[in-house]
């Protein structure tokens, strides 16, 4: 019998991305979340589905070098093949980075390299981009720099506002992690020593503007 490959997700709120990723039902064990914030809504979310949730406060520990030692002991404890960031609002110091090197993946709103950081929604309505979106890649120490794997596009309305763009964006976002997270328990994602990403299959569009479609 194969073992299913196994991920630990990280989030800091709503959490989404995570129910998105559990209500998937992909071929791959959930082993827990968890949260750097106690109040986090997705914590609830998760415990109703069984999955075990942890908190690890980081305002309990006074360097980022400490919270992430914290975060990597309660990570490891599930030994997980992938580290899955879902709305995790920190950022990781290179040491945490490096440790888990082409197993961490990251969902960030925006079309990177444009618009790395906070506040995606806002800055792109204000350059006037006529799309935008979210991209799923692997984590490096630069923040929201990392490998890309896959997008997805949306148009950007003269009429749009900032919530409005952020859900458009974000009901993509709920289709393309769930995808990226397929191919990898399928073993057909892989990042290669020069930090390529490779997906195997023939890329093509996805019908909901998500590039490489998730029919390949
Ligand atoms: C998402 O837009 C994600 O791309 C970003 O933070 C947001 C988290 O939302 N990194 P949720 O917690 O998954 O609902």
């Amino acid at each position: 019998m194969t073992v299913m490959p196994s991920v630990v997700v990280l989030i800091s709120g709503r959490g989404s991305n995570m129910v998105a990723l559990l209500d998937a039902h992909l071929p791959l064990r959930i082993l827990a979340v968890i949260s750097n914030r106690s109040d986090a809504q997705g914590l609830e979310q998760a415990r109703s589905r069984g999955i075990p949730a942890e908190v690890v406060d980081h305002r309990l520990y006074a360097t980022r070098e400490d919270f992430d030692g914290a975060l990597q002991g309660c990570i490891s404890r599930f030994q997980p093949d992938m580290v899955v960031l879902a709305g995790f609002m920190r950022i990781l110091t290179p040491g945490f980075v490096r440790h888990y090197e082409g197993r961490l993946l990251n969902i960030h709103p925006s079309l990177l390299p444009a618009f790395p950081g906070l506040d995606t929604h806002r800055r792109a309505l204000a350059e006037g981009v006529r799309v935008h979106g979210c991209t799923v890649h692997f984590v490096t120490p630069e923040l929201d720099h990392g490998p890309i794997v896959a997008q997805a596009v949306v148009p950007v309305f003269p009429e749009d506002t900032e919530a409005l763009l952020a859900h458009r964006v974000l009901s993509l976002e709920h289709v393309l992690y769930p995808q990226v997270l397929r191919w990898w328990a399928a073993g057909r994602l892989r990042l290669t020593p020069e930090g390529r990403v490779e997906v195997a299959g023939r890329p093509a569009w996805g019908p909901s503007g998500c590039y490489p479609g998730p029919e390949q």
